[in-house]
């Protein structure tokens, strides 16, 4: 098993002191956790993940740790969880976002597109929406929208076509063809490889709403921390990171609230003070070690008054 993605400065930004109260929002594998566990005397960990082999899985690397609770759910309920537990003042939370290697590694899950899987893709397997009810139930103008939106996809209007095609003739059933679709559409074979690596990651967006969650569990966060606590968030692609570079620049400035003429009615200072001016991102030898580390990229903030 692979370290944990930027493990050492997740947990170095995060500050965790013994005493201190921290949320790991994508538990995975436990191993980010289990650093932050490891760190506590008298302090708490609550790790949430929406896949529940995730959580067994978490839960079993992390049970000789008392001060941990491995919890099923989605983090853009963050708000709710914090609260059904009385945790009132957090220290410190990480959002590790994204898809797991476990995850990817499991061809029934129908995240690879290396191995001929169902069209799945769902992280939180008690949910009923999937790449299939995806392709269901998308016009093919929303799906190369997706596909361009959520996976710069180069050519999403030829792909989304044979996608198409292939579905209203009975031939789309396997991440095989999904993956054969992309190559039929492609102009040049040199380009395909890339190219179904991009509309696999699209649709598994879109079927797990991942930008949402970021973006409410980035807001939730910020409701949850105390005046000091720390958000780190490590982010797999450009859209990820977007989000989280514009949510951290808007709440490190302060928010003028306008009357209808244009005038000033109010200020609000600042809720958030960037830590990490460039992203940091892993060194060559983690990429050496873990080639999926490649495109990680970490934001850290601190939590102001
Ligand atoms: C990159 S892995 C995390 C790995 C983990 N930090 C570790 O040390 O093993 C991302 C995990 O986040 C989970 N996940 C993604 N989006 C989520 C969400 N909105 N709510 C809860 N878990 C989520 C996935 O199911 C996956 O297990």
């Amino acid at each position: 098993m692979h370290e944990p993605v930027l493990a050492g400065p997740a947990v170095a930004w995060l500050d965790v002191r013994a005493e201190g109260c921290y949320v790991d929002c994508t538990a995975g594998a436990g191993g980010h956790a289990e650093r932050i566990a490891a760190g506590l005397r008298g302090g708490r960990l609550l790790a949430i993940d929406r896949d529940p082999v995730a959580v067994a899985a978490a839960r079993k690397r992390l049970e000789p740790y008392r001060q941990v609770e491995v919890i099923h759910g989605n983090y853009a309920d963050l708000s709710a969880m914090i609260r059904d537990r009385g945790m009132d003042q957090v220290d410190g939370i990480l959002i590790d976002a994204g898809v797991s290697s476990m995850q990817i590694d499991t061809a029934e899950r129908g995240f690879s597109f290396q191995e001929a899987g169902p069209l799945d893709m769902r992280m939180d397997t008690t949910s009923e929406y999937t790449a299939a009810a995806l392709f269901a139930s998308e016009t093919r103008e929303a799906l190369a929208r997706l596909l361009r939106d959520y996976g710069d996809v180069k050519f999403p209007g030829r792909i989304a076509r044979t996608i198409a095609d292939r579905r209203a003739a009975g031939h789309l059933n396997n991440t095989r063809d999904l993956a054969e679709s992309v190559r039929e559409a492609v102009p040049r074979k040199a380009m395909a490889d890339d190219e179904v690596r991009r509309v696999f990651q699209a649709v598994r967006i879109a079927v797990n709403d991942e930008l949402g969650a970021l973006e409410r569990g980035i807001g939730a966060a910020l409701e949850a921390l105390r005046e000091g606590g720390r958000l780190v968030v490590i982010s797999f692609h450009s859209g990820e990171d977007r989000i989280v570079k514009r949510l951290f620049q808007e709440q490190s400035r302060p928010r003028r609230v306008l009357h209808a003429d244009g005038r000033v009615k109010e200020i609000h200072p600042p809720a958030l003070r960037l830590l990490t001016k460039k992203p940091v991102v892993p060194d060559e030898a983690e990429v050496r070690a873990n080639p999926r580390a490649h495109s990680a990229r970490l934001r850290a903030a601190e939590r102001l008054g």
